[in-house]
């Protein structure tokens, strides 16, 4: 798929205040506070700074929406995990997410980031968990790929992928990414070319 134009629509402050007009298919990314969220939604949409990036982790605290190609949505949501927030913002926080996956009907799919240099954590292995009790479709996309050598990085992720079939009978779909060098791009957008083609309930 080609993406034409990508703009910035709004930031929600909770799943209640998201876009309501017009129904369109909407793709979210999550991930740790720093995963690198923002910059696979700026490489995605070939655009350098429409969602936000920080080395500091924890800058997105609403759902920020993305309409590409007058068509669908990107959805930029807050990272998770982050332990030098509060107790009380962490669970504002994690309302506002399982608020969101739970009761946005117009989420396609969900790209669930985690860095590939990384062992799995508990945290995402635990989301992960969470999101198959509640037939929550996802994705899961490894990133910052060009941290590592293609050897480690074919170790990294295929560790990975093991830790999770000791959970799983089948694993969800896997892309393999770079904000930095591009890689997975074409693979991610074909896949939700895809899925803009099955209707919309
Ligand atoms: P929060 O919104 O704070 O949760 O973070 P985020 O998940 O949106 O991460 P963000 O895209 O802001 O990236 C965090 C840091 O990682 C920034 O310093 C990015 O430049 C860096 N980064 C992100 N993706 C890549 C990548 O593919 N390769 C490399 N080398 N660095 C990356
Ligand atoms: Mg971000």
């Amino acid at each position: 798929m080609i993406v034409n134009n990508a703009r910035f629509v709004v930031s929600a402050p909770s799943a209640a205040k998201c876009p309501a007009d017009a129904k369109r298919h909407e793709y979210a990314f999550i991930g740790r506070s720093n995963v690198g969220k923002s910059s696979l939604i700026n490489m995605l949409l070939g655009r350098k700074d429409l969602a936000k990036t920080s080395s500091t982790p924890g800058k997105t605290m609403l759902i920020n929406y993305f309409l590409v190609n007058d068509e669908w949505f990107v959805v930029d949501l807050p990272g998770y995990g982050y332990a030098a927030r509060s107790k009380a913002d962490r669970a504002k926080l994690e309302k506002l997410i399982k608020d969101y996956i739970l009761n946005r009907m117009e989420m396609t799919t969900l790209f669930v980031l985690v860095d590939s240099r990384h062992a799995p954590q508990r945290i995402d292995l635990e989301f992960m968990e969470w999101l198959g009790e509640n037939g929550v479709p996802f994705s899961i996309v490894f990133t910052k790929l060009d941290k590592l050598s293609s050897t480690a990085a074919k170790k990294a992720t295929e560790v990975y992928l093991s830790a999770l079939m000791e959970r799983w009978e089948e694993l969800p779909p896997v892309f393999r990414t770079s904000s930095a060098d591009r890689r997975g791009r074409e693979a991610l957008l074909d896949y939700i070319e895809e899925l803009n083609n099955l209707p919309l309930e």
